[in-house]
């Protein structure tokens, strides 16, 4: 198989290239995202692998057809990135990587919390220039406090842990209730009125779109230190701004952004940013910003390797498809 791979980090060539002679298939690295523009790089191919930013749209999924290729390759969990409708109707069968370390999502926004909290990204400049104040960086104990989780799927089931480690009282929300998990689950609202942080684990759909709003901020506890490791337009971004300006909410760590595409990921640092709701954010000294990079350990990479090459090799040789979305 020979599979056109968009959207090529040094990191990614790492891991797949290796493992592509295990598996039988030829990959060509293509260091552009796939767009309507850019999908006639895929030519000769029978995939395509593309990653959370890359946006297959009716008019993508429409070329792909047209160059005869049957399969994406998601080499992610989400899936929202993609317009299924199209893909169906094309009979183009999409396969994604549904986990590959919930742990490491988890991980991360637990450390994402803790240096929002503690100040610990504002503690690193500042001895870095011997300045040894620590005025204005109090923090508070996460112990005894109350943490709310949305989502408890594979990665939420994680963050619950963690928090309970931390002695916090967990609260739950999810559609489909785990009761096997050491938390207890409260409508939403109940969950924005009593939680001291709020971490977001569900995925991005027409229902979650915004869930965190100028009404849900407004339930929100005076303080309350928001992280979404989950997808950026699960938070309504002018609505956060108010809630910090207003001082409503004490910490944000975004590791996800609604308008990232094009910014997160790429070394932008010598351009003139247009995003002014994004540089406003990053003015914030309680707002931590990563570029979507939960996923980012080695085991977490090297398991979407191997998943990723998995699926093709399964679709390559008509065995029964795990990861279908
Ligand atoms: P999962 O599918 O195991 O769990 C998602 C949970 O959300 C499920 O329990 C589901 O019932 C729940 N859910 C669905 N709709 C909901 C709603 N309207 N309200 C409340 N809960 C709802 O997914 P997993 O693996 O835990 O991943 C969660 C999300 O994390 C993914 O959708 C993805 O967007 C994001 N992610 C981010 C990464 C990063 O690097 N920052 C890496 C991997 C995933």
């Amino acid at each position: 198989m020979d599979i056109a791979f968009f959207r090529t980090k040094p990191y990614d060539r790492l891991w797949f290239e290796p493992l592509s002679k295990e598996y039988g298939c030829r990959i060509h690295f293509i260091e552009a995202g796939l767009t309507a523009d850019t999908v006639v790089l895929a030519s000769g191919s029978n995939a395509v692998c593309i990653f959370v930013n890359d946006y297959v749209t009716e008019e993508v999924a429409e070329g792909l057809a047209s160059l005869g290729i049957k399969l994406i390759l998601l080499r992610c969990a989400g899936f929202n990135n993609v317009n299924l409708d199209a893909t169906k109707a094309l009979g183009i069968t999409v396969l994604r990587v549904p986990s590959y370390s919930p742990a490491a999502v988890a991980e991360f926004s637990m450390a994402a919390i803790l240096t929002v909290n503690r100040q610990l990204h504002r503690a690193y400049t500042r001895t870095r220039d011997f300045n040894m104040s620590i005025n204005g960086l109090m923090g508070r104990d996460m112990n005894g406090k109350t943490a709310g989780v949305i989502g408890t799927g594979k990665i939420g089931q994680c963050m619950i842990d963690i928090f309970n480690g931390f002695h916090m009282k967990v609260l739950a929300y999810d559609l489909y209730p785990n009761e096997n998990l050491d938390a207890v689950y409260v409508p939403l609202d109940e969950l924005f009125e009593k939680s001291d942080v709020i971490s977001l684990h569900c995925p991005l759909t027409a229902d979650t779109y915004h869930l965190v709003n100028e009404l849900s901020i407004q339930k929100m506890k005076q303080g309350v230190i928001i992280s979404n490791t989950s997808r950026g337009s699960l938070i309504d971004s002018a609505a956060l701004i108010e809630g910090l300006k207003n001082g409503k909410i004490g910490g944000v760590a975004l590791d996800v952004y609604e308008e990232e595409e094009g910014l997160f990921y790429e070394d932008v640092s010598n351009k003139i940013i247009h995003d002014d709701v994004l540089t406003r954010l990053s003015t914030f000294p309680n707002v931590l910003i990563t570029s979507h990079m939960g996923f980012f350990t080695r085991e977490a990479m090297q398991a979407i390797a191997i998943e990723t090459l998995e699926n093709a090799f399964a679709y390559e040789n008509g065995m029964k498809l795990l990861n279908i979305v």
